[in-house]
Parts: C-alpha cells; sequence; structure tokens
C-alpha cells in the first residue's frame, strides 16, 4: 500500500498548522483511498537524546569505524524513524514557526534522521550526496506574523530556508511550503491567512 508520511509538529491541540494538515489529508483520502497515511507527533513518540552511543555512532560513521554492539543498538532507532521517513511516496510536514524557526521537536528529528550513510554521504570531492529518493512533500508553517515576503516587522522567516536545506541535502527537493500567518491578533487578517491557506492545500492534495 502506498504510504503519505506526516510529521505532525505542533503540542497545541488547537493548532492552526494541524488543522491545516486536516484540510489537506481530508482531501488527499478522497482523492486516493487506497493509500495508508503514517501519522508521526513529535510531541507524543519517544526521541531519544541525542548523546552517548548514538553520538558515538554518529562520529564512528563519519570516522569510517564500525560500530560497537551498544552504539549499533542505539543507531538502529535512529534508522527505524529514517525508514519510516524514506519509505513514504508522500510528506507532509505541519509546523508552528517557534522563535523565527522550527520547534526544537523538529529540529531533534532532523538531527537523529540526517544520518551518514543512511540518508547522506559526504564526499570529499563531490560534497554532500543525498540518499533518499526524492518525493512530493509539503511543508504547513504556521507563524503568529505574517512572513510572507519572508520578512515581517524586520525579522526574518528562518524556518522556512532551513528547512528546505535540511530536506534538500538528504534528496527531498520537491517541495512546496505553505505558510499561514498571521494566526495572532486581529480577527480578519488571521481568517483570511486561514481561509487562504486551507484552500491552497484542498487544490493541492487533490493532485498531489
Ligand atoms: C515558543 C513560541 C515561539 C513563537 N515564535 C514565533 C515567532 O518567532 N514568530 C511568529 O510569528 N510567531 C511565533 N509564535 C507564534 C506561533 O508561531 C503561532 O501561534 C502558530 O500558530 C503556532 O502554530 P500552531 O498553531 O500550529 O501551534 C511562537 C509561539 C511559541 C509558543
Amino acid at each position: 500500500m502506498p504510504k503519505l508520511f506526516h510529521l505532525l509538529c505542533s503540542p497545541r491541540a488547537n493548532s492552526e498548522s494541524l488543522a491545516a494538515a486536516r484540510v489537506f489529508l481530508d482531501q488527499f483520502r478522497k482523492a486516493r483511498p487506497e493509500w495508508d497515511i503514517d501519522e508521526m507527533n513529535l510531541w507524543r513518540d519517544h526521541l531519544p537524546e541525542f548523546e552517548g552511543y548514538i553520538l558515538e555512532a554518529k562520529y564512528a560513521r563519519i570516522g569510517g569505524k564500525s560500530f560497537t554492539e551498544s552504539q549499533r543498538d542505539a543507531f538502529a532507532i535512529a534508522e527505524r524513524m529514517a525508514v519510516r521517513f524514506s519509505l513514504a511516496e508522500r510528506v507532509v510536514i505541519s509546523t508552528p514557526m517557534w522563535n523565527f524557526g522550527i520547534p526544537y521537536k523538529l529540529k531533534h528529528w532532523i538531527d537523529l534522521i540526517s544520518q551518514p550513510g543512511l540518508t547522506f554521504r559526504f564526499d570529499p570531492a563531490r560534497g554532500y550526496l543525498p540518499l533518499v529518493k526524492d518525493r512530493p512533500t509539503v511543508v504547513i508553517l504556521a507563524s503568529g506574523g505574517d512572513y510572507i515576503t519572508g520578512l515581517n516587522r524586520g525579522q526574518a522567516d528562518l524556518a522556512t530556508p532551513y528547512l528546505r536545506q535540511a530536506l534538500h541535502v538528504i534528496g527531498v527537493r520537491d517541495v512546496q511550503f505553505v505558510p499561514i500567518g498571521p494566526t495572532n491578533g486581529p480577527a480578519e487578517p488571521v481568517r483570511v491567512a486561514r481561509e487562504t491557506a486551507h484552500r491552497r492545500l484542498a487544490e493541492l492534495a487533490a493532485r498531489f
């Protein structure tokens, strides 16, 4: 069964990014009822701290050394997470903007799956080489302010360029960003931003 992977990154019950993801996924289910939707909630699933054996394993890989048994066991958790992601033919990431970037749970997940020999490799002559197959990906980014131009009151949206690069390095390049903002403040601009994003997502989902 083909699979869509949804990475859910907001801890809020009334999350705007999650509500938008639900609009997208409802439409996607109608268009492709035979698809399996695999949802990972970063605030529910356990993410191991990136220290100790798993960290040693990463450095062992970088240094071309083989794993000890403890390193192999620790690394297996990262491997399972990366495989769960890379097995999906489609990806949806729904996330808030936090302090101009991404929530630490999403960064934690990226740190876990971005491993040499697993999702990318490094060649001294050619640089970073991706190991993940490209697949259509949508990133839904909810922010209190409106960053449609990349800036809000002189502050830059660092979440979009960071996510674009983190995904690009491992091979995921067919990425569309759907911003929702403002989600805070006067009701009318919030409503317009929400409706615009929902409309765009429903259209995208029908041909995703
Ligand atoms: C810790 C934290 C940091 C935030 N930082 C920003 C920010 O830098 N820029 C912004 O526009 N909104 C910021 N917000 C507001 C959220 O982006 C906004 O409420 C958004 O709707 C959250 O997504 P969600 O509704 O899916 O949880 C922040 C909220 C929190 C809790």
